[in-house]
């Protein structure tokens, strides 16, 4: 009988899952195991929720953004008896390994699973954010790049126009990637980043110091997770709602708006703010995460038939290796300071 392995893709969707599933299907597929995709991430080994990943239903998705399992940020070690009902689930339904295509939530779950219940579990590093350590870059990423920094070159044309200085609200939970790296690439004049500290006076002096050199306009690109100074001391990021997800995280957003309204009250300087949102991660995905989702699938599914368990897939330099999935999830990969420093060399 084939060996049956599940796939699964949890938490925030991004560009390039699609190449995951299907080149780690094809591999497998032809290697003579039997594919199937569960849906809407752990949810689906909780519900018994399954698709057959037959060649017909992975054609045609390398170029298509979002997934075609559905995904959830589903925890199933907060839910009572969860992790007995996914582990019988597994059991019952002969799944001998589960690659799990996800962040540091997703593959937190599964580096339990592997740990603690003795699952055969396979990881894919996914996230826009790029926080996951133990690999270089997460696929999603450089999508997510290339929409911000598209985004930034929009909003100079239209700020010139209007002398303004206008404040973009970038993704990244907890760490400024994607922030920084299209801050640079489409020449924001601020960027404001968790990381590293840059109060608002010092962000309004930089404006009113670009704008005393003869520029009628300015672009700060903020990262949503970017702390204001909230009282005399206590800097915090800016929050939707006072409620947290299955895994602790809280819903960011609105640090745009307060930022946008300081700096017309201090410098003077009409200001307007924009959230890109969730637009970062829809659409299709750049050539480089098709490539590098494609490396990963492909590296997945070597590991399954090697019976490489408890690891992932991660890109470290050029070349794609197996890491324990303990290194991933183990501790966020922040920003550099490389990359602060190369980012402040271009404010006034
Ligand atoms: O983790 C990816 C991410 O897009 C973060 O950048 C963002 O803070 C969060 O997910 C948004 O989550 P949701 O789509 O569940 O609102």
């Amino acid at each position: 009988m084939a060996k049956k392995v599940a796939i699964l893709t949890g938490g925030g969707d991004c560009p390039g899952l699609n190449a995951v599933i299907r080149a780690a299907t094809l591999k497998l597929s032809r290697a003579g195991y039997e594919m199937v995709g569960v849906r809407r991430g752990w949810r689906g080994l909780l519900d018994n929720d399954y698709v057959p990943l037959t060649k017909e239903a992975i054609s045609g998705i390398l170029h298509r953004g979002g997934t075609i399992l559905g995904t959830s940020r589903t925890n199933p070690m907060k839910e009572e008896g969860g992790v007995d009902r996914l582990v019988d689930n597994v059991q019952q339904n002969d799944i001998w390994a589960t690659i799990a295509v996800g962040g540091d939530d997703t593959l937190g779950v599964a580096n339990k699973l592997h740990g603690e219940y003795a699952l055969n579990m396979v990881g894919v590093p996914k996230t826009i954010d790029n926080d996951l350590s133990g690999t270089d870059y997460t696929f999603g990423f450089n999508t997510a790049v290339e929409i911000a920094t598209e985004n930034i070159d929009r909003l100079h044309t239209t700020a010139e126009s209007h002398d303004r200085v206008i404040v973009v609200e970038i993704m990244g939970r907890h760490t400024g990637w994607i922030t920084i790296m299209a801050g640079i690439a489409g020449g924001a004049d601020v960027i404001m980043i968790p990381e590293y500290d840059l109060s608002v006076a010092e962000v309004c002096e930089i404006i009113k110091r670009r704008h005393a050199a003869g520029k009628n306009f300015s672009i700060v690109a903020a990262s949503e997770g970017a702390k204001l100074l909230a009282k005399e001391g206590e800097e915090q990021m800016v929050t939707q709602t006072d409620e947290v997800d299955a895994f602790g995280n809280v819903r960011l957003g609105g640090v745009a708006k307060l930022l946008a309204k300081e700096i017309e009250r201090r410098t003077g300087f009409e200001t307007r703010s924009t959230v890109l949102g969730h637009i970062q991660r829809g659409g299709t995905p750049t050539a480089y995460d098709r490539i590098l989702a494609t490396r990963y699938g492909v590296k997945a599914a070597d590991m399954v038939m090697a019976g490489e368990f408890g690891r992932m897939a991660a890109l470290q330099g050029d070349a794609i290796v197996a890491v324990p999935l303990e290194e991933g999830v183990k501790e966020r990969k922040l920003v550099r300071q490389e990359f602060w420093d190369l980012a402040q060399t271009f404010f006034a």
